[in-house]
């Protein structure tokens, strides 16, 4: 399950069991608590779907005390790869090491595609000097691996990936959300969602994404989780033929919560 489409879990139990799937990337952890945008966060159109959820969550403090141990109770099969977010490069480091010591974590995602505010709303993975003090600060504080997610608008995917890599990261998970606008009732201006402008989730990912991962695998070698428009079992070979070593799923089970097991089903029984 991509990061913020399954919560922590605990949310999707009874709906989807992640232990019939590799594994969960979270929903993006800050430090301190985060209420996100206002509403509506979340709106389709027609082939793909929009959201400014804004990263909510309840901080790394309520992660650690009624998140974590409810997956070590629970994924017993499923892998668990937390996904980290920040408003400065420091603050991804502050949210690791306060989970370093959970052994049912086997993995950090960092979320370098959101706003620096330190900086002036610049996103982390586009400057080099940042991302790089970002990740070897990150890299400082565990032992586990770091995989930074890159969103598909940066000039180069290739080269940042490898500022990335060359910085301490072990993977790279691509992509994230394409920045868009929807009116609610054009011509007048009001927006469908309440923060105005979203990221574009879904079909219309599925190409972007896939060429991403081809560019980065092969610049890199670097293992890479593709994600982004995923629906079928074809549309995650196509993934792999780019050279994922891993897939991750959104947008399909918001709308249809059998696809990711159905996809590992079938993965699994392949002959
Ligand atoms: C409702 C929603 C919430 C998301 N929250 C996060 C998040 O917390 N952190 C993150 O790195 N990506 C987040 N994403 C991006 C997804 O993990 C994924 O990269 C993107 O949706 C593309 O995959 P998909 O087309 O299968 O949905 C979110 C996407 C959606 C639709």
């Amino acid at each position: 399950m991509a990061a913020g489409t399954a919560g922590f879990g605990r949310e999707i139990e009874g709906v989807i069991d992640i232990n019939l799937l590799g594994g969960i990337i979270t929903k993006a952890v800050s430090p301190n608590p985060r209420v996100g945008n206002p509403s509506p966060r979340v709106a389709e159109f027609h082939g793909g779907m929009i959201n400014s959820v804004g990263l909510a969550n309840p901080g790394v403090q309520v992660v650690a005390e009624r998140e974590i141990p409810w997956l070590e109770d629970y994924a017993h099969h499923a892998r668990v790869i937390v996904n980290v977010v920040g408003d400065e490069p420091g603050d991804y480091a502050k949210v690791i090491a306060q989970l370093e010591g959970y052994d049912v974590i086997s993995a950090f995602e960092l979320n370098v595609s959101c706003p620096n505010t330190a900086k002036g709303g610049e996103e982390f993975g586009a400057n080099d000097a940042v991302l790089t003090e970002l990740i070897a600060r990150a890299k400082g504080v565990t032992a586990k691996p770091l995989i930074a997610k890159l969103a598909p608008t940066l000039p180069s995917i290739e080269r940042t990936a490898s500022v990335a890599i060359a910085a301490g990261a072990r993977g790279i998970s691509l992509v994230n959300t394409i920045p868009g606008f929807l009116y609610a009732d054009p011509p007048n201006e009001r927006p469908r969602l309440g923060r105005g402008r979203g990221g574009i989730s879904g079909p219309p990912l599925l190409p972007v994404g896939i060429l991403a991962v081809r560019k980065v695998v092969r610049a890199t070698g670097a293992p890479v989780i593709g994600i982004g428009g995923i629906r079928s079992y074809d549309d995650m070979r196509q993934y792999l033929a780019a050279g994922a070593s891993l897939v991750a799923i959104g947008t399909a089970a918001l709308a249809n919560p059998r696809i990711p097991e159905t996809i590992a089903r079938r993965w699994g029984a392949r002959g």
